[in-house]
C-alpha cells in the first residue's frame, strides 16, 4: 500500500476487496471486548438501543463523509485536508488524527496482547481445566512481564505485516478469515442462549429500561460507535484514498456499517447470556469482562472434553487475527502520513512509530493489576488503559469526527461531496437525509457533548 504520486498510487483489487478490508479494520476488539464492556457498564439494552441509533445518524454519514475525502484526494489525511483546503488549518484535523491512531494503537496492543496468550491457553488446555477464571486473568494482565511481553509480540506483528506490503495481506487474509469468524461467533451464540440461565442475560441485553440512558450512556455510545466503526481519525480516508474511481461509495459505506455492527450485536448475544448463566455482574468486570467470561461458555463447548481447546483455540485466534487487520490500520495511518508528508521511508516510519506506540503503551499493560497507582489512577479512579481508551479512542475520535463533519459539511461543502458519489453511484438517493446529518445532526450533537463533558469534568 505505498503513497507515492497519485498516477503510481495502489488501489483495491475489487468493491468486495475493499470492503473486507475496511471491515478487517471496523471489526476487531472495539466488537467484542469494547462493545459488551460498554453495554454492561451502561444498563445493556438501553445501551444497545442509544448505539444503535448513533450508528445510523451519527456513524454512517461520517463513515461516508471519510470515504469521500479519502477517496476524492487518493491522499492521506493531512494531505487530504491540504488539498481540499489549501493554506489553512484545516489540515490539523488530519495531523492529530494521526497522533491519536499511535495513541489508540498503544492500548489496543496491550488488549490483543491478552488475546495472544489466551491461545496458548487454550492449546494446553489450562482454561479447561481452570475454574477461577478471574485468576486465569490476572496471571497474564497482572505479571508485568507477561503484560509488557505479549504486548510486544503484537506490535512486532503489527509492524511486520505493515511493513511487507499489506495489500495482499490484509486482502487475501479478510477473505478467509472474516467469514470464519462469524460461522465461530454464530456457533458460540448458539451455545450461549441455550445455556441454564441465559435468560437473564438475553434480558439484560435486549429489554430496555430507558431510565438509565443519561448523557453518559448516550456519550459512551457514541464513541464505541466511532471506535468501531474506525472512525474521526482518518483510517476509513486513508482506506478510502485507496478506492478507484468505479466503486461505488454509498453502499460501500453501508456494507461496512451494518457488518462491523452486526458482530457487535453477535458479541452481546455471546457474553450477556454466559456472563448471568455463570453468576458475574456486568458493571464490575471491567476490560477483563471478555477474558473472564468467555473462557466458562468456550470450556464448555461440545464434544466435551476437547471443545474447549478447539473452540477455545479457534475463538481467540480468529480475535486476534481481528485485532492485527484493526491494528494495521491504526499504524498504516501514521506510515502513509510519514511517508507521503515527510519523505520517510516506509521501514523507518512503521519501525519507529510502532516503537513509540510500544513505549507510549507501557503504563497501560501495568495498569491492570501489576502496579496499582496505574490500576488506579489518582484523581481519576479508573486504570490507565480506561483513561487512554477515554480520552483518546472515545474523546478524540468524537472531536475527529466534529471536525470532519464541520468540513465536509460547511468547508468542502455538501455540494462537491455529493458529487463525488455522484461520479460512481449515478444518483444519490439518500442524499438529501445525508445533507441534513453531516450539516447539522452531526456537528450539534457531537458539540452537545463535547460541552456536556468539559461541564462534568470541571
Ligand atoms: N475499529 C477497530 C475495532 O473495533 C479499532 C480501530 C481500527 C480503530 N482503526 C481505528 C478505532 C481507527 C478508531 C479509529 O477494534
Amino acid at each position: 500500500m505505498d503513497v507515492g504520486t497519485p498516477q503510481n498510487r495502489d488501489s483495491w483489487g475489487s468493491k468486495a476487496a475493499f470492503i473486507l478490508a475496511a471491515a478487517g479494520s471496523a471489526v476487531g476488539l472495539g466488537n467484542i471486548w469494547g462493545f459488551p464492556t460498554q453495554a454492561g457498564r451502561n444498563g445493556g439494552a438501553a445501551f444497545l438501543i442509544v448505539y444503535l441509533v448513533a450508528v445510523a445518524i451519527i456513524g454512517a454519514p461520517v463513515m461516508l463523509a471519510e470515504l469521500m475525502i479519502g477517496r476524492n484526494t487518493q491522499r492521506n489525511p493531512v494531505g487530504a485536508f491540504k488539498r481540499l483546503a489549501p493554506n489553512t488549518m484545516w489540515w490539523l484535523i488530519g495531523a492529530i488524527g494521526v497522533l491519536t491512531g499511535v495513541m489508540i494503537l498503544s492500548f489496543y496492543s496491550v488488549i490483543a496482547g491478552w488475546t495472544l496468550s489466551y491461545i496458548v491457553k487454550a492449546v494446553t488446555g489450562t482454561f479447561t481445566s481452570s475454574t477461577d477464571t478471574n485468576a486465569l486473568f490476572g496471571q497474564v494482565a497482572g505479571t508485568p512481564g507477561q503484560a509488557i511481553g505479549w504486548h510486544l509480540a503484537f506490535m512486532v506483528l503489527t509492524a511486520w505485516v505493515v511493513l511487507g506490503g499489506i495489500r495482499d495481506g490484509i486482502e487475501r487474509s479478510t477473505k478467509i478469515l472474516m467469514p470464519l469468524l462469524v460461522i465461530i461467533l454464530i456457533l458460540l451464540s448458539v451455545r450461549a442462549v441455550t445455556l441454564p440461565g441465559a435468560g437473564e442475560g438475553l434480558g439484560f441485553y435486549l429489554k430496555p429500561d430507558f431510565s438509565v440512558i443519561d448523557g453518559g450512556v448516550i456519550i459512551s455510545a457514541i464513541g464505541q460507535a466511532f471506535f468501531s466503526l474506525s472512525l474521526g481519525m482518518g483510517a476509513m480516508i486513508t482506506y478510502g484514498s485507496y478506492l478507484d474511481k468505479k466503486q461505488e461509495l454509498v453502499s460501500s459505506a453501508a456494507w461496512v456499517t451494518g457488518f462491523d455492527t452486526a458482530i457487535a450485536f453477535l458479541a452481546g448475544l455471546i457474553i450477556f447470556p454466559t456472563l448471568f448463566s455463570s453468576g458475574f455482574n456486568p458493571d464490575v468486570e471491567g476490560p477483563s469482562m471478555v477474558f473472564v467470561v468467555l473462557p466458562q461458555l468456550l470450556s464448555s463447548m461440545p464434544p466435551q472434553p476437547y471443545g474447549g481447546i478447539i473452540f477455545g483455540t479457534g475463538f481467540f485466534m480468529l480475535l486476534a487475527i481481528a485485532a492485527l487487520t484493526s491494528s494495521i490500520s491504526l499504524l498504516e495511518v501514521g506510515v502513509t502520513w510519514a511517508v507521503d508528508e515527510k519523505g520517510w521511508s516506509r521501514r523507518k516510519a512503521a519501525l519507529l512509530l510502532a516503537a513509540l506506540a510500544f513505549v507510549i503503551g507501557i503504563p497501560s499493560a501495568l495498569g491492570n493489576g501489576a502496579v496499582s497507582w496505574l490500576t488506579h489512577v489518582p484523581g481519576v479512579g479508573i486504570d490507565f488503559l480506561d483513561l487512554m481508551f477515554t480520552i483518546f479512542g472515545s474523546f478524540g475520535l468524537i472531536v475527529g469526527a466534529l471536525f470532519i463533519s464541520a468540513f465536509v459539511g460547511w468547508k468542502w461543502g455538501v455540494g462537491n461531496a455529493g458529487d463525488e458519489v455522484r461520479a460512481t453511484d449515478g444518483s444519490f438517493a439518500l442524499g438529501g437525509l445525508w445533507v441534513v446529518l453531516i450539516r447539522y445532526v452531526c456537528p450539534i450533537a457531537l458539540v452537545g457533548i463535547l460541552v456536556h463533558t468539559l461541564l462534568q469534568t470541571f
